[in-house]
């Protein structure tokens, strides 16, 4: 397990480009495995996770070739086209919880036998969540109590139209992966409108999906045609260095080729509220994502606080660990509820932000879905467990900059499951 450590800074200044978004990648990378011809993908995620999902589309058959470094790295994937062929082994999901919910949707309707295993984080989360829809489309999934691994005896699967009771974007995904192939036509309403790259992802790949209000249908057994892909930059990842900018009054940060998908932005909006001014420099669109270049800065008087709740919390998850690890240093604190998804990620982690906060001597009121921050606290240097969780080894080290002392990160490394370069990125852009 490696160890960071991260020493107070007074700014932080300069442009960053970040890896491509880890979510985008992983749809990319499924659904050129099951297209025809080879796709090209520029500025994929260099995280492991989005690294499992083209491992499992090799084991299922697609080529996978990636040549180039840094901005030219380039992944070429060619198709299966509409079949896959039984693999020779398991399919290892690794940490990522996206390949496994997702690639389960996709391969159900295949007439063959697949194992989906993962690393012991993963066999902690729920799948039940991904076997009820899927079931319900004629699918045989064998969970073990609930989690992975997971075997599917896959065949011919029929149309749902599907509620989803809980909002996940991976659960959507897989109902409609599945659906892309079913026999009929599949509908399925989310509660709370969840990121939309499969529906983006689809769309580009050749398939026609609709969506009226709430309601999003695609007819089945419709089949896919390579295509060529910019990824944009991760917000996701960039929300570490945006939420770090905000600690100090003179930072400037210029963010490029970040994707900017509406259903992905919430953050900005938080941090609006918070109290940063966001400088938007161009915005373009590659197959329905929007890719733009932004500069924030803070407004006069510091960071006031913010409430999450409700459809909020839901929009945010992914971005919820950082923002309480800077809660403390707000004028009014944080209060987070609605969030009770964060016990079931790569981490329990309201539990793990909780522990790290109270290392930092952090006071705070944890509840089953959320925790209250109050504001105006200092922070000081300690020892951060990871949890081998890689936003709360990020979150933590963003909470280090504004410590009195120096603050050690175990377990740095699980960083790498979204964003390898963080630490780089990290050292040249903090001013100490
Ligand atoms: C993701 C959806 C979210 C998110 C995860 C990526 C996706 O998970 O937390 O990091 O790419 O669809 P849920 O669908 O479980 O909410």
């Amino acid at each position: 397990m490696s160890i960071e450590v991260v020493s107070p800074a007074r700014s932080l200044q300069g442009s960053l480009t970040v890896p491509g978004d880890k979510s985008i990648s992983h749809r990319y990378a499924m659904l050129a495995g099951l297209a025809e011809g080879t796709t090209r993908l520029s500025n994929f995620s260099t995280g492991a996770d989005p690294a499992s999902s083209l491992a499992c589309m090799e084991a299922l058959g697609a080529l996978v070739k990636t040549s180039g470094e840094g901005l030219a790295r380039m992944i070429e994937v060619t198709g299966v086209a509409g079949s896959f062929p039984q693999p020779a082994a398991a399919l290892d999901c690794g940490n990522s919880g996206s390949t496994m919910r997702m690639l389960a949707g996709l391969i159900a309707p295949h007439p063959h036998t697949f194992s989906l295993v993962g690393d012991h984080s993963l066999t902690l989360r729920p799948m039940e969540r991904i076997r009820k829809p899927l079931a319900q489309m004629g699918g045989r999934l064998e969970l073990h109590e609930g989690h992975a691994p997971i075997t599917i005896h896959g065949g011919p699967l029929t149309a749902i139209d599907f509620d989803t009771p809980i909002p996940s974007a991976q659960v959507k995904t897989a109902v409609l992966f599945a659906g892309l192939q079913a026999t009929g036509t599949t509908s399925l309403s989310e509660s709370v409108r969840t990121r939309d790259h499969s529906e983006h992802a689809l769309r580009a790949f050749g398939a026609t999906l609709s969506r009226t209000g709430d309601r999003i249908s695609i007819p089945g057994q419709q089949k896919l045609k390579a295509i060529d892909a910019t990824v944009p930059g991760d917000i996701s990842s960039a929300a570490f260095f945006l939420c770090a900018a905000l600690l100090f009054p003179d930072s400037n940060l210029i963010l490029d080729s970040i994707g900017m998908n509406p259903t992905r932005t919430a953050l900005l909006d938080v941090l609006g509220l918070l109290g940063a001014k966001f400088k938007v420099l161009n915005v373009e669109e590659h197959h329905g994502e929007m890719i733009g270049t932004i500069q924030v800065n803070v407004a006069p008087g510091g960071l006031k606080g913010a409430d999450i709740t409700g459809a909020l919390s839901a929009m945010l998850i992914d971005e919820l660990p950082v923002l309480a690890a800077i809660a403390p240093y707000t004028r009014d604190g944080m209060r987070i509820r609605d969030a009770k998804e964060l016990r079931v990620k790569e981490s329990d982690r309201i539990a793990l932000v909780a522990k790290n906060l109270t290392a930092m001597g952090a006071i705070f009121t944890e509840f089953e879905d959320g925790l209250d921050i109050p504001g105006n606290q200092q922070l000081h240097g300690a020892k951060i467990d990871s949890g081998t969780d890689h936003r709360i080894a990020m979150a933590f080290s963003i909470a280090a900059l504004r410590a009195t002392g120096e603050t050690e990160i175990h377990g740095a490394d699980a960083a790498a499951i979204s964003f390898p370069e963080f630490f780089t990125h990290l050292r040249t852009l903090a001013l100490h």
